[in-house]
């Protein structure tokens, strides 16, 4: 399978994803790194795994549309099967979606479906919760909305901040991504209405679900 990931900035996702294939967890081509920034740590990050990576700034396009135009033709230049929003920051439109329908998945730093959109942690510490986490899930033309694969669980602690929090889920968010991505490739992934269901696997989230083959 030849994955593409999707970033917009940092890559500490994208990273977790690269450092997973190299131990040999996952086994699919990732042929493609693409972003919507220029001068992104996520860039460097393919590069010094040795990925194609390629910037197609926003700003360069007149339209949305002639965006996506070229990115699609970028994904079917080098043969893309599956998409990994990893930090992606922009709503794709639902014909782009249509043209990989259930085959793009979306880390999202909350329990959805709470907390959709930006600002998730200052959300969550704001209103009290006292637990957060991480999800991935499918993309579908609603925002953080789609069919969620995989999420995992962190207490919220007495005195967080939003950087400590972040920092937190984030390590979550690396491993509850490559197990998805494991899933994926693995061919175990089933969606019945809104609900996945993963063959041979245990129902339930990390780290509480100890059948999870979280690593
Ligand atoms: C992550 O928190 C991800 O969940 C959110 O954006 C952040 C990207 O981080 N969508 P990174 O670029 O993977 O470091």
């Amino acid at each position: 399978m030849n994955i593409a990931v999707l970033v917009s900035g940092r890559g500490t996702n994208l990273e977790s994803i690269l450092k997973a294939k190299q131990k040999g967890i996952l086994n699919s081509n990732i042929s493609l790194v693409l972003s919507d920034k220029e001068n992104v740590r996520a860039l460097d990050v393919a590069k010094s795994y040795g990925i194609r990576a390629l910037a197609l700034p926003r700003k360069n396009f007149k339209s949305k549309e002639d965006f996506e135009q070229k990115m699609l033709e970028s994904l079917e230049k080098y043969n893309t099967h599956f998409l990994v929003l990893a930090g992606f920051m922009r709503i794709l439109s639902d014909s782009f979606i249509k043209a990989f329908e259930n085959k793009i998945i979306n880390i999202h730093p909350s329990l959805l479906p709470c907390y959709k959109g930006l600002s998730t942690h200052q959300r969550v510490l704001s209103d009290g919760t006292l637990f957060s986490g991480a999800s991935v899930h499918f993309v579908n033309s609603e925002l953080d909305s789609g069919p969620i694969i995989i999420q995992g669980v962190v207490s919220i602690l007495e005195n967080d901040t939003e950087e400590t929090l972040s920092k937190r889920v984030l390590e979550i968010e690396h491993k509850i991504l490559v197990q998805a991505i494991k899933w994926v490739e693995e061919n175990r992934v089933e969606i019945k209405q809104k609900r996945v269901y993963i063959k041979g696997a245990k129902y339930g989230a990390f780290p509480f679900n100890p059948a999870l083959e979280v690593f």
